[in-house]
C-alpha cells in the first residue's frame, strides 16, 4: 500500500523515483547518540494531474485502457498504469472491450464482462467512463459472423431489427453509467469522403439508413442529456480534404434530417510525416482545418478530442529530438483546438507509450519504438505531458455545465 501511494505520488509529480540511502552502521564503534526525532516534514505541495488542470478550465482529461486486468499483458493488467489513470484522468474509455466485434463473438453472445469491471474501476476511483463505439461502420471491424448471417425472409427489416437491439442493448446495459458514447465511428473513406457500404448498408439501401437508425436507436435508449458522437479521424495534415468533406456532407445531411447528434468526435491521431522547417516539426493545414472545424459547430455540434496521440515517423531518431518534436506539434494542436469553446474532453489514445497500439499496429522505418503518448514506458512524463498540461493552463474557462 504505502508503496502504490508512493508510486502514484510520483507518477502525478511526473518525476523519476530517486532511492535514499540509509547509512549502514558500522562495527567496532560505539553506537552514535540517536538523532532528535526528525521535525515533521512539511505537507506534501499539491500535486496537480492533468485532470485537475482541465478542471479547473471546466474541461477534462482522460485517456483509453485496454484489456483486463488479469492476465496483466495490457494497460489495463498493469497497476502502475491503473495508477496513472486515477492521478492524471477524470475518465476513460475502453480500447476495444465494447466493440461489437468484442462483445459478440457469436450473434448469440453479448459478454459486457471486461467492459463491465474498467466501469467498476472507473467508479471505485471516481472517474467517468465514455462508451467507444457501437458501429464501426466497416466490413472489417463489424463481426465477422455478420458476413453470413441469416436476417430472415425480410433483409431488410431483419437488419433494421438487428441494428435497433444492438444498440438498444448496449446503451441499456450501461443506462447513466455511461454518458458520452460514440454510436457511429469511421463511417466515411478518407479516400473519397464517400461512405463505406457494409453487410448492414447493402441491406438497408444505403449508409445514411445505417447512421441514422443508431442515433435514432440510440436516443431512445439513453438517459436524457446522453452525449451521441459521430466519431473519426479526418486530420489537421495536409491531404485531408477528401474526408473532411466527407464527414462535414455526412453531418450536414445527419442535421437536416433531424438525427439526434450531440457532437463530432475528432479523433486526433496526428502524423508527423514530413518537416515543415519553420517549426522543425510537422506542418499543417491550419485554415483548411479551422474552416472544417467551423462549418461542424456551426451545425450546432460540441466537439470532443477521443483519441489523441502522434505518430512521429519524420522526427530523427534521438529520442530527446523526438519528445521535442512531438510535444510542439501536440501543443500547436491543441491550442488551435482549444479556440473552441464548444470542446471540453481531450482524451488520449493510450498514457505511456509501451502500452500504444502504434506499437503493435505500425513501424518507424528505423524499427524504433513508437513514443505517440504522454508516458514513456518507463512510466516518466514526457514534453507532451507538459505541452497538455500548458495548453489546458493556457486557454479560457469553459462556461460551467452539469453532466
Ligand atoms: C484500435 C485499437 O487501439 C487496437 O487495439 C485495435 O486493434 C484496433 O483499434 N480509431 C478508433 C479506435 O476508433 O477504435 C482504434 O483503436 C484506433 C483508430
Amino acid at each position: 500500500m504505502m508503496a502504490r501511494i508512493g508510486r502514484r505520488g510520483v507518477l502525478e509529480l511526473g518525476l523519476a523515483l530517486t532511492v535514499g540511502g540509509c547509512g549502514g552502521g558500522s562495527t567496532g564503534t560505539p553506537a552514535p547518540a540517536p538523532a532528535p526525532a526528525p521535525a515533521p516534514s512539511p505537507p506534501t505541495p499539491p500535486v496537480t494531474g492533468l485532470d485537475a488542470i482541465a478542471a479547473s478550465r471546466n474541461m477534462r482529461f482522460g485517456s483509453t485502457v485496454g484489456g483486463t486486468r488479469n492476465p496483466a499483458v495490457s494497460s489495463f493488467g498493469s497497476t502502475d498504469y491503473r495508477a496513472l489513470l486515477v492521478a492524471q484522468c477524470g475518465l476513460i474509455v475502453p480500447e476495444n472491450e465494447l466493440k461489437w466485434q468484442t462483445l459478440s463473438p457469436t450473434p448469440d453472445v453479448l459478454d459486457f464482462s471486461a467492459a463491465d469491471d474498467m466501469l467498476a474501476f472507473a467508479t471505485e476511483n471516481g472517474l467517468a467512463m465514455r462508451g467507444h463505439n457501437i458501429i464501426w461502420h466497416q466490413n472489417r471491424w463489424l463481426p465477422q459472423w455478420l458476413a453470413s448471417h441469416d436476417f430472415g425472409a425480410d433483409k431488410e427489416a431483419g437488419t433494421r431489427a438487428l441494428i435497433s437491439d444492438h444498440v438498444t442493448a448496449v446503451i441499456g446495459h450501461y443506462g447513466s453509467s455511461i454518458r458520452s458514447w460514440d454510436v457511429i465511428n469511421e463511417a466515411v473513406d478518407p479516400a473519397t469522403g464517400n461512405l463505406y457500404s457494409t453487410v448492414l448498408s447493402d441491406n438497408l439501401g444505403s449508409a445514411e439508413a445505417v447512421i441514422d437508425l443508431a442515433f435514432t436507436t440510440a436516443r431512445a435508449a439513453a438517459p436524457p442529456g446522453t452525449q451521441l458522437v459521430y466519431n473519426d479521424y479526418p486530420g489537421w495534415e495536409h491531404g485531408n480534404d477528401a474526408h473532411r468533406a466527407g464527414v462535414l456532407k455526412l453531418l450536414t445531411g445527419m442535421k437536416a434530417r433531424g438525427v439526434p447528434i450531440d457532437a463530432f468526435g475528432v479523433q486526433s491521431h496526428l502524423g508527423i510525416g514530413s518537416i515543415d522547417p519553420a517549426t522543425g516539426t510537422g506542418p499543417y493545414d491550419q485554415s483548411g482545418w479551422r474552416s472544417f472545424l467551423d462549418a461542424v459547430v456551426a451545425l450546432g455540434l460540441d466537439l470532443l478530442v477521443t483519441e489523441l496521440d502522434v505518430r512521429d515517423d519524420a522526427l530523427p531518431s534521438d529520442i530527446a529530438k523526438r519528445d521535442q518534436g512531438v510535444a510542439n506539434y501536440t501543443r500547436a494542436y491543441l491550442d488551435l483546438m482549444f479556440g473552441y469553446p464548444q470542446l471540453r474532453d481531450v482524451l488520449v489514445w493510450g498514457m505511456v507509450d509501451s502500452f500504444s497500439w502504434l506499437q503493435r499496429e505500425e513501424q518507424r522505418t528505423d524499427g524504433l519504438p513508437a513514443r505517440p503518448n504522454p508516458y514513456d514506458a518507463g512510466f516518466k512524463a514526457k514534453p507532451m505531458r507538459q505541452s497538455i498540461a500548458d495548453a489546458f493552463t493556457a486557454t479560457a474557462a469553459r462556461a460551467k455545465e452539469a453532466r
